[in-house]
This record gives structure tokens, C-alpha cells and sequence, in this order.
């Protein structure tokens, strides 16, 4: 994609929270050193990205096969980087843009401009959105936007006068610009906690998974379930719930018929006979709500678990890795499926899913 403004890159572009950047370059690079695709990462603090850099295009190539969005924890979004531009001019940003896009051709589903999820990032989003409806339809123009192309472009702004150039496969990255489900607080839900769960199913489960997964008529517990949030999007599903929490629960869903409250620690409730989900959003060591995962998971009370590790200021990213080892001795010989996210309505915690298969 080498232009007379744009300088070629081997390499990706992960969207992530700011603050989470070294969590979110040493997933990568862990992932680089079981490869061994010589990669680096470039991450600044609170910049709400991080660039991993490959040596050239066969290891990115290799990097890329390898590494899907939904598999990282602390990527929103996972983009392949092609160039970059440093002098976009503010008078006509389209101008260099475009032949650049060209380059990269022949064509692509959609085109999406995005800015970081930074203090300085959201200061852009004016100007994305006014440049992406230009973009579009001078793509579509020139008949560079074609529904049927198995890529989307990405052109993420750092700054008015700097863009990254990446491209996506529609099917292998998330299908919200920024990585980020917008989503509406439904004004019925008691918490504002209810958005974690609702995006988790979204972004951890794919539609078929959902659709099998989420039946009315399923039963579920919540361990630490007051004042509802997480039970309400169980509840709008039709699943009976079992909220284990000392605190109360929203009457309205109390008087729904489907939750049955116990105030009990949830650390020692046991249910009654196996139910098809645990969730989760107990405030307490990530490794303490790992251990009792692996007792659900290890004793067959659940099929699916959803559940927040509330996670230290540093060493985030090792105390994921951990947790997950711990779950996956506690159940050895049975294969674990983990998947774990760094959520946008997260904060200092990630959601993860677990089941064995
Ligand atoms: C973040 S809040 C949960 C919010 C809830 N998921 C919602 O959507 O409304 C954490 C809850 O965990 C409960 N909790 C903490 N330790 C607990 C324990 N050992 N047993 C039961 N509940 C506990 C607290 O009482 C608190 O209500």
C-alpha cells in the first residue's frame, strides 16, 4: 500500500480501554513468543490502543491466522495494519486518503474512520463522522465499497493529521466501530451492571451459541446477584433464577415469579440439583472467584458460567493467565472453553465464559 503519503506497515491494531494497554501488548506478545513471529509491541498509556509490529508480511500473515478477536481479552477490536499516514492536510484529507485506499483495493464491504476510546480520541469523533460519510461515498463512487468483499477498512484517526490504515475480515472482528456495543440502559433494569451481561453475551457468544444457550424455561444462579442487573437480562429471557445475595433485590423482579432470592454467602451456597448457568459479579479476589468456578465447573452445577474477575492495577494480564490455569487444573481431563474480554461497560475487571466441553 505504498503511496507517496503513506508509509507500508506489517502489523495490527488492537482497540482496547485506555489504562489497559501493557495488559493488552503483553497478551500480544505472548502470543508472538509461542509463534515466534518476532513481533513487538508499541503502546503509549492511556492512548486506547496498542500497535503490534511485525517484522514483514509473512509474519503478519502467520500472526494474523493465528489470532482471532474474539480469542483476546484485552482487545475490543483486532485490525491488520497496512499504512500510515503522517500529513494528512486538513483542507482535504479525502484527497490523500483515497489513493491510498485504492492502493489497498480492489474492494471492501464497508469502511469504517475511528478514533481512540481516549480523552483525546472522543475530541475526534466529530471529525470521523463527518469524514466517514464523505469517505463512503466517495468509495461507493468509485465503486470501492461492495457489500459482498470479505474485508471492511478501517482508517483510524490518532489525530486530525495522523491515520493508520487496517483492514478486517468482517467474519474474524467485531462488528461495532471502536469494538464497542452501544448499548441502551433499559430503564425497567435495577442496575447499571445489567449492560456488562447483556454485552457479554453479545461479544462472548455468537448468535447460534445464544439462540441455544439462552432459552426461556433454563435456570440459572447469581452469586452476588443484588439489586438485579445481571438477574433481570436472565429474567427477560424467560430463565429462572436463584439470586444468592445478603443485600436486596429489586422488587419488581422478585414479583416476576422467576427469582427466588436466598441471602446466603454465595462462597457455600450449593444448588439444589445442576442448573444450565452460574453468573457471577461478586466483589472479591480474582483468584478466590476462580476457585469456586472450578468447584461449579468440577462438580457439574452448571453448563455455562459468566463471571467477573475483578482485577488488580497492575499485573492484570498474568492474573487472567493464572485464574485460567487454576480452573483448567481443577477440571483436568475435560477441555475448557475460556473466554475472557476486557468489556467496554467493564472497569477494572474482565467477563469471562467458561464450560467444559
Ligand atoms: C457488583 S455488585 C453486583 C451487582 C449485580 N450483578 C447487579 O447487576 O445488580 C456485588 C454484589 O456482590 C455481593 N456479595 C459480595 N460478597 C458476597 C458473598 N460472599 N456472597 C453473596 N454476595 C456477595 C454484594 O452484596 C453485592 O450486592
Amino acid at each position: 500500500m505504498a503511496t507517496e503519503s503513506a508509509r507500508p506497515l506489517d502489523g495490527f491494531l488492537a482497540w482496547c480501554r485506555p489504562g489497559f494497554e501493557n495488559d493488552c501488548a503483553q497478551e500480544l506478545a505472548a502470543i508472538d513468543a509461542q509463534l515466534a513471529t518476532g513481533g513487538y509491541a508499541r503502546a503509549r498509556r492511556d492512548s486506547g490502543y496498542v500497535e503490534f509490529m511485525l517484522p514483514d508480511e509473512a509474519a503478519a500473515t502467520r500472526y494474523g491466522r493465528a489470532v482471532d478477536w474474539r480469542a483476546l481479552t484485552f482487545a475490543r477490536q483486532w485490525l491488520r495494519l497496512r499504512a500510515r499516514i503522517d500529513a494528512l492536510p486538513a483542507s482535504d484529507r479525502l484527497a490523500v486518503l483515497l489513493p491510498a485506499i485504492r492502493a489497498a483495493g480492489p474492494a471492501f464491504a464497508d469502511a469504517w474512520i475511528e478514533s481512540p476510546d481516549s480523552d483525546a480520541g472522543r475530541e475526534l469523533s466529530g471529525l470521523c463522522r463527518s469524514l466517514n460519510a464523505a469517505l463512503v461515498a466517495a468509495m461507493k463512487r468509485e465503486r470501492l465499497i461492495d457489500p459482498a468483499m470479505p474485508q471492511r477498512l478501517h482508517v483510524a484517526l490518532l489525530d486530525p493529521a495522523t491515520a493508520l490504515l487496517a483492514v478486517a475480515d468482517v467474519s474474524r472482528s467485531a462488528p461495532w466501530p471502536g469494538g464497542i456495543p452501544r448499548l441502551r440502559f433499559p430503564s425497567s433494569a435495577p442496575s447499571r451492571s445489567t449492560l456488562k451481561l447483556e454485552e457479554a453475551f453479545l461479544v462472548l457468544l455468537d448468535e447460534a451459541e445464544r439462540e441455544r444457550a439462552l432459552r426461556p424455561g433454563m435456570s440459572a444462579v447469581d452469586l452476588g446477584a443484588a439489586p438485579g442487573g445481571w438477574t433481570w437480562q436472565l429474567v427477560r429471557r424467560s430463565i429462572r433464577v436463584t439470586a444468592v445475595d445478603n443485600g436486596p433485590m429489586d422488587a419488581s423482579l422478585l414479583a416476576s415469579g422467576l427469582v427466588e432470592h436466598r441471602r446466603e454467602d454465595g462462597f457455600r451456597y450449593q444448588p439444589p440439583r445442576p442448573v444450565d448457568w452460574l453468573v457471577c459479579d461478586m466483589v472479591e479476589q480474582p483468584r478466590r472467584v476462580a476457585a469456586r468456578i472450578s468447584d461449579w465447573l468440577a462438580a457439574g452445577w452448571c453448563r455455562h458460567a459468566m463471571f467477573n474477575l475483578k482485577l488488580p492495577m497492575k499485573k492484570r494480564h498474568e492474573e487472567v493467565v493464572l485464574c485460567r490455569e487454576r480452573i483448567a487444573e481443577a477440571v483436568a481431563g475435560r477441555r475448557l472453553d475460556w473466554r475472557a474480554r476486557q468489556l467496554y461497560h467493564d472497569r477494572e475487571e474482565v467477563t469471562v465464559y467458561a464450560a467444559l466441553r
